[in-house]
């Protein structure tokens, strides 16, 4: 199975790309992962022509955002992290995924119907770091919209989302907790199962 890693973070040794490795750790040598760092792309943001939908391309001048296209539709499985930025994704990451509609979902042949998602079925998780300590890092101010965030793009692509992770408090730690590391490894195995 192809497993991609699509990172929101720009903080390489940070907690949300920790958190993503704690779920890499678990992957069978058989499957083949990879990542995608949004922040180390350059992508233009989407102008909302649509012309996506008929043309399932982009008309932007090509650009890092054209490549990623294919890899988030031939992926089995999915893994979006996105560090907390005031209550919602990063926008690197949002640019990314925008520009990437129709990896997600397709327009029926009228126009008129519900979009369809093309990834029915396939595995997801979500992940997110925030600095907001239990229980404020809950409000959907901090990492539930986040991982609300996440999970309409997900939803929008049919995915089957096994969980999330929200590693909480960032700024009082210096370690991945224990807990979250378990929660990493249990969702890792499941995503093969
Ligand atoms: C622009 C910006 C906005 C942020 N907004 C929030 C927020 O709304 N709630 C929160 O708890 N932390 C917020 N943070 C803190 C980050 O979520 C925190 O540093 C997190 O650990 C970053 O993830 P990383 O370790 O993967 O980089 C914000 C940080 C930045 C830079």
């Amino acid at each position: 199975m192809k497993i991609l890693f699509l990172n929101g973070s720009p903080r390489k040794n940070g907690y949300t790309i920790g958190v993503m490795k704690c779920i890499e750790k678990e992957i069978d040598s058989k499957h083949t992962v990879e990542w995608i760092h949004s922040y180390d792309l350059s992508v233009k943001p989407c102008l909302s022509c649509l012309q996506c939908r008929p043309n399932k391309s982009c008309i932007l001048p090509k650009d890092d955002g054209h490549n990623v296209w294919d890899k988030i539709r031939s992926a089995d499985i999915l893994i979006i992290g996105s560090p907390t930025y005031f209550g919602n994704i990063s926008g690197p990451l949002k640019i990314l995924i925008d520009r990437n509609l129709t990896a997600f979902e397709e327009i029926a042949a009228s126009g008129l119907e519900m979009p369809i998602p093309l990834h029915k079925g396939k595995k997801a998780i979500m992940v997110t770091a925030c600095n907001a300590p239990f229980p404020i890092s809950q409000l959907p101010t901090q990492s539930k919209g986040t991982l609300q965030a996440i999970e309409i793009v997900l939803k929008a692509g049919g995915y089957n989302i096994l969980g999330s992770i929200t590693l909480d408090g960032a700024a009082s730690r210096n370690e991945i907790p224990l807990e979250i590391q378990e929660q990493a490894k249990m969702l890792g195995i499941n995503l093969q199962s």
